[in-house]
């Protein structure tokens, strides 16, 4: 070898060591900034008469996970063009829907068997996690790198997950958590029936409407009829006599000219 070559290539193998350093240390400050995994259960507060809620086996709601699904549900940044984030239709104050539009409240959800207007997430495995991907991945598009790539997500995700990469299966999965939480059981009908020292009590209008609607009278309570006011299943209530596959929810639901007069 000249003696013209060798401290170059010296210098190469030099700044090659150099450059691999450099790389490495970037990696690893990225990770050691991180927060460590915390998965500190979070306890659903569930209302008196409230069935048991369900939550997924792999997802059970822990603190950190509840708190990043928040943070994400008024993000824009899930939206393939950042115009929207769930919170832009899902309107809090609203029983996270928008009056008058056909954006499904997010309420009590932990209970919910089946999702959308027609029902079309039914399947025996479905749940507000399939529901959430759907969401991301479909509805919103969301671009996962622009998470990846962010200054305090990575670290969130691995705070809630304990994962190293961000999936838009943890999106969903922290969605899902945090919707679990919207729950309504505290209103005043739910406070009457609670009893107890201080609380309101039905005026004689209020009583007699629940009369009626707990008894053949009214006939409500047999698909209303538990505290959640729903029994997630799918009735011909005789809106439309003959369907012709202008609604929505009834045409969607099987196209099947029986079924689909059922809601
Ligand atoms: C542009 C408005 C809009 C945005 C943004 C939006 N949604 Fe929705 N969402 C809807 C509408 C409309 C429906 C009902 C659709 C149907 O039935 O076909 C719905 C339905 C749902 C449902 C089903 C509820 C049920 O009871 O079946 C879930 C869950 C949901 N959205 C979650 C989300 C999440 C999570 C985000 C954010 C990642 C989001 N949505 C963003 C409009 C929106
Ligand atoms: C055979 C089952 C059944 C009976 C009985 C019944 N409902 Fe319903 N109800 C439904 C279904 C199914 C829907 C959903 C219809 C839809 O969204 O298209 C509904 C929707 C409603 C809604 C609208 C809820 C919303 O979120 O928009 C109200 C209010 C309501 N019912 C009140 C009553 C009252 C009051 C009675 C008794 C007089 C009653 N229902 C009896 C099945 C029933």
């Amino acid at each position: 070898m000249s003696r013209q070559v060798q401290p170059f290539l010296y210098f190469l193998l030099l700044k090659s060591v150099l450059i691999l350093f450099a790389c490495c240390e970037r990696e690893n400050n990225r990770d050691v900034n991180w927060p460590d995994y915390d998965p500190s259960p979070l306890q659903l507060e569930i209302p008196p008469g409230f069935p048991p809620a369900i939550i997924p086996a792999d997802n059970p709601l822990t603190q950190k996970g509840v708190n990043l699904g928040r943070k994400l549900y008024h993000d824009k940044i899930l939206h393939i063009d950042g115009l929207l984030s769930c919170s832009s239709c899902h309107l809090q104050e609203y029983g996270f829907t928008t009056p008058g539009s056909a954006i499904l409240p997010h309420i009590n959800l932990a209970w919910s068997r089946n999702f959308m207007w027609d029902g079309k997430f039914n399947m025996i495995n479905v749940n507000l996690e399939y529901v959430s991907l759907f969401e991301v991945e479909d509805f919103m598009q969301t671009d996962v790198s622009r998470l990846i790539e962010h200054e305090h997500y990575p670290g969130l995700f691995h705070e809630a997950f304990g994962v190293k990469e961000i999936t838009s299966r943890e999106i969903a999965y922290a969605l899902a958590q945090f919707m679990r939480t919207q729950i309504s059981g505290s209103a005043r009908y739910d406070l009457i029936l609670a009893g107890g020292i201080g609380t309101p009590v039905f005026t004689g209008q209020e009583l007699w409407g629940y009369e009626l609607f707990f008894t053949e009278k009214g006939d409500c309570f047999h698909c209303h009829g538990n505290k959640l006011f729903t029994d997630n299943k799918f009735y011909n209530i005789g809106l439309d006599s003959l369907f012709e596959g202008s609604n929505k929810r009834l045409y969607l639901t099987t196209g099947n000219p029986d079924r689909s007069r059922k809601i």
